[in-house]
């Protein structure tokens, strides 16, 4: 949601400053927005100039075109996710005070906004948008006429504001400044020469600088060409946390591929690889990235609690067949906005596990607090360096995915579910409820995974030929049981996402109890068969949930493994997918799905990387 650009610089040509936070924009589409706008500084202009228009990114664009502006030496620019006021030109940001020598971008939500309004009202101030974000405009304008200094200005503002929020803000009178203040909502800084970045998150400034400083909560940081200083809201100077970002620009592009969602897609072996990469130490024992958890409180846990939303949840729901199997450690699996506000049980012997591609999803953020305000251990199973989520965990295991930038996560499921295997292993081998080799043996079949993957892919032809047929089917069921269920779930909602068709997954085993009277002659339902080779006895189970959707008339899509000659005769079509344990055969089952919502989506003509109505990183709750 909302996609935050700053840029201050002296470097040649003039329009540098627009190129780049419209690029910057460009990049950051993927957040999800309804409008996009820009302020320029140019010095001695004594206003700054502001563009926004509501739509896509284009409209921006024309808008600027039509009324050029050069020499710039400052910037911002934003897209827009509506919360208060509805898309418009008017609503869009930036927002103005002082009579257009400021303005203010906002990714977030002030929650006092209606308070404060009032008052500033009372004063006579006119606001021309219906927006919580045009009252921090009024604000800092009111606090530079008393500081008359941009930074210490936003410092009085950020103690003001309750909620969420990312303020970046220029000033006429300070055309080499930019200021940005943080409090739950992401921004990071971009280290250039001569010239400094702010966005969201990297990627606004990937094809620019790879150096980048991670910003904490209640920072605010004002940059200019040749500096960045950073301050807590207390005023304290910050200790600066820089790094180097592992992925360069062309990771965050399509190279060829018909849509992003398609490139992720075919990344997944990648992701899985790089996710198993470096794991292991030179004493042949599993290691976390960033461990601040003593291993005698990991001994001592009673329980997990997987919390994540979306996608990320069913990665959740896999984990807990796998760790309570390898370690037998009960783990529950919760949605993070419901766990967070049904007073769960939570004791300082349990350890809950936050799963997140972009580490800054509010629900999950607000889980991991409320989890550790009752003394519990957080580890954070994330994508996205320097987000919120894993800054604030106990431990991190980071799922090196690259940058995901379809909305709907593909890549980024399949290596959360890496990452939990990991998780899983790790505490087996902590705790001693695996021997050594048997461990070992689990990561060998774990290393085989991307190349089983591989193979999925290269298998895909025909479930992209049945997508193609199947463009106005309007409703799709989908069935597993155990690791199968879970993926059942994840297949009903990437069709959902992306091809707005109605779509519901069930545990096969449910079907019985309800699901069976919506079958009906022609219904497709999707079954994911477990492989005959693990618990045989989930094996016939599913094979006879096939027999008796068939006998209704449903026509049956069946994910299988190899050599299992026992499905083909109640299947109206096979899926092969190469053997694999159980436990990881999720990795496979879900491609195909994957596949068919993304081509049935794309023969029926939408916009799979941008799913309307959808955000990638939900930065509300
Ligand atoms: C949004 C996205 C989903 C994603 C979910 C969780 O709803 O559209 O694709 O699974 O958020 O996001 P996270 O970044 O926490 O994994």
């Amino acid at each position: 949601m909302c996609g935050i650009v700053g840029y201050v610089g002296s470097v040649v040509p003039s329009s540098r400053p627009q190129d780049v936070v419209l690029e910057g924009l460009g990049r950051l589409e993927y957040r999800g927005y309804d409008s996009a706008g820009i302020a320029l500084v140019r010095p001695g202009a004594g206003h700054v100039e502001v563009a926004k228009k509501s739509g896509k990114l284009i409209n921006l664009r024309e808008e600027l075109a039509a009324h050029p502006s050069a020499d710039a030496t400052a910037a911002i620019g934003h897209t827009r996710w509506a919360t208060h006021g509805r898309p418009s030109d008017v609503n869009a940001h930036p927002h103005q005070a002082l009579d257009g020598k400021l303005a203010v971008i906002h990714n977030g939500i002030i929650e006092n906004f209606f308070k404060l309004r009032t008052e500033l009202a009372a004063q006579g101030i006119v606001f021309t948008s219906e927006t919580d974000t045009e009252v921090a405009a009024h604000l800092l304008g009111q606090e530079f006429l008393a500081t008359g200094d941009l930074t210490q200005a936003m410092r009085s503002v950020a103690q003001r504001l309750e909620g969420t929020f990312t303020l970046l803000a220029v000033h006429a009178d300070q055309p080499d400044t930019v200021v940005g203040a943080r409090h739950d909502s992401p921004l990071v800084v971009g280290l250039g020469n001569g010239e400094n970045f702010l966005g969201s998150d990297v990627s606004a400034f990937i094809s620019h600088t790879r150096e980048a400083l991670e910003l904490g909560q209640d920072e605010i940081v004002t940059i200019t060409p040749n500096s960045v200083e950073v301050i807590n809201f207390a005023g304290e100077p910050v200790e600066l946390n820089r790094y180097t970002v592992d992925w360069d620009a062309a990771a965050a592009e399509k190279g060829g591929y018909w849509s992003f969602m398609a490139k992720e897609i075919d990344d997944q072996p990648q992701a899985v690889a790089d996710t198993l990469l470096g794991r292991v130490d030179e004493n042949g024992d599993l290691i976390l990235d960033d461990l601040r958890i003593d291993e005698s409180v990991l001994r001592a846990i009673d329980k997990i609690i997987v919390v994540a939303c979306g996608t990320a949840a069913y990665a959740g729901h896999v984990a807990k067949y796998a760790i309570e199997h390898w370690c037998r450690i009960p783990v529950e699996v919760e949605l993070a906005h419901e766990f967070r506000y049904r007073d769960p049980i939570v004791t300082t012997r349990t350890l809950v596990v936050a799963i997140s591609q972009s580490g800054e999803t509010m629900d999950t953020l607000m889980a991991v607090r409320h989890a550790q305000e009752q003394g519990a251990k957080v580890i954070a199973i994330v994508n996205t360096h320097g987000s919120t989520i894993p800054r604030e965990a106990d431990a991190v295991l980071y799922t090196h995915a690259g940058p995901e930038i379809a909305v709907a996560s593909t890549k980024a499921f399949v290596s959360q579910i890496t990452a939990t295997y990991l998780l899983g292993l790790y505490f087996a081998q902590l705790r001693g409820n695996m021997f050594r080799d048997e461990i070992q043996k689990m990561l060998a079949e774990l290393r085989e995974m991307p190349g089983k993957i591989r193979e999925v892919l290269e298998r895909a032809g025909r479930v992209k030929e049945i997508a193609h047929w199947m463009a106005d089917t309007s409703s799709v069921l989908f069935l597993g049981r155990h690791t199968g269920f879970p993926i059942a779930l994840e297949g009903a909602l990437k069709l959902k996402e992306l091809a707005y068709i109605h779509a519901e997954g069930f545990a096969a085993g449910e079907l019985k109890h309800g699901p069976i009277a919506l079958i009906e002659p022609g219904l497709p339902v999707f079954v994911i068969v477990p492989s005959p080779r693990g618990r045989g006895l989930l094996h016939s189970k599913v094979i006879s949930n096939i027999q008796e959707i068939r006998a209704r008339g449903a026509r049956t899509l069946v994910i299988a493994e190899d050599g299992d000659t026992a499905v083909e005769a109640f299947a109206d079509e096979v899926f092969w997918v190469p053997q694999a344990p159980t436990l990881l055969s999720p990795l496979l089952n879900v491609v195909p799905l994957q596949i068919f919502a993304a081509e049935l989506a794309r023969a029926k003509g939408l916009d799979v990387d941008q799913p309307r109505n959808l955000a990638k990183s939900v930065t509300v709750e």
